[in-house]
């Protein structure tokens, strides 16, 4: 019987998934410049137009080592050219695959930080992952204040300097995942639903506002293989998934 793995394993042999799994993609995104050429070719215009608009070409070769990347694992799901695969978005901002006659494309879900990106595909179900890095800069004790709730403050609020930045971004990981799941961006006000905080915890939902107008037991949060430096999560719908984590080198 599959179990979900604990560490980054290399790529499957194929690129299939039941109903009950959830593949997680660890991204490099600094690339040789070969690299981010062939990966350059298999963008669509709007992706190639917004990769222009970046000042800086660190961010510039980062958005299309990760859109490339994107592209090239999605489309060894559905057997197609990377080139060929079509994106939507819904009101709020969050990419799904348009469907081909044949077969109904997979849900996925993206986020980056720095030289890293994740990648969490399923069959058919909701999903959102996020990463981190975990930098003092960004470690914002406004953003504990506006955007967290009461249970989420005072379990930080405990906290030593060291202990709390990380909590800090774990918290704030778990919080980005499921908002990224739910797919209705920052209408769900972030303070309005509690998650674990700190990374000796493992990821749980646990509170929710009943005008979110949907249940704490359908959602589930999980803790990704560890990457130094950074933080991350995975929140899920439906029932316990099966998860694997794979390198994805492309
Ligand atoms: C846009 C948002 C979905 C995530 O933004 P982010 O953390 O800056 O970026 P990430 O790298 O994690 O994710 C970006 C990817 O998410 C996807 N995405 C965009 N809108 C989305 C949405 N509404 N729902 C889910 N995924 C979305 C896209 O694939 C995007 O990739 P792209 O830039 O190549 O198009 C949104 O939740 C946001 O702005 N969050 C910041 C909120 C905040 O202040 N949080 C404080 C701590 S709790």
């Amino acid at each position: 019987m599959k179990k979900t793995s604990l560490n980054w394993d290399h790529p499957p042999a194929k690129y299939q998934l039941a109903d009950d799994e959830v593949h997680v993609w660890r991204l490099p995104l600094d690339l040789q410049a070969v690299e981010l050429d062939a990966l350059g070719l298999l963008l669509a215009t709007d992706e190639l137009t917004r990769a222009k608009r970046f000042r800086f070409p660190e961010h510039r070769c980062r958005f299309i080592a990760r859109r490339g990347s994107v592209r090239t694992i999605l489309s060894r799901y559905l057997d197609v050219p990377p080139q060929s695969l079509m994106f939507g978005q819904n009101k709020n901002g969050k990419p799904f695959l348009l469907a081909d006659a044949k077969s109904p494309p997979p849900t996925f879900n993206v986020s980056s930080s720095q030289d890293l990106a994740l990648l969490a595909v399923a069959r058919d179900r909701k999903l959102g992952v996020d990463i981190e890095r975990i930098d003092p800069k960004h470690a914002d004790r406004q953003v504990v204040a506006s955007h967290f709730s009461s249970v989420e403050r005072e379990a930080l609020e405990n906290l030593a300097e060291p202990q709390w930045l990380n909590a800090f971004f774990t918290c704030w990981c778990r919080k980005e995942a499921f908002i990224k799941a739910v797919g209705r961006g920052l209408s769900l006000p972030l303070d309005r639903f509690a998650v674990t905080v700190g990374s000796d915890r493992p990821g749980e939902l646990i509170a929710l506002d009943p005008s979110f107008g949907f249940h704490l037991s359908d959602w589930s949060l999980h803790d990704l293989p560890p990457l130094s430096g950074y933080a991350t999560a995975l929140a899920v719908h439906g029932p316990a998934p099966l998860i694997s984590h794979f390198q994805g080198r492309i």
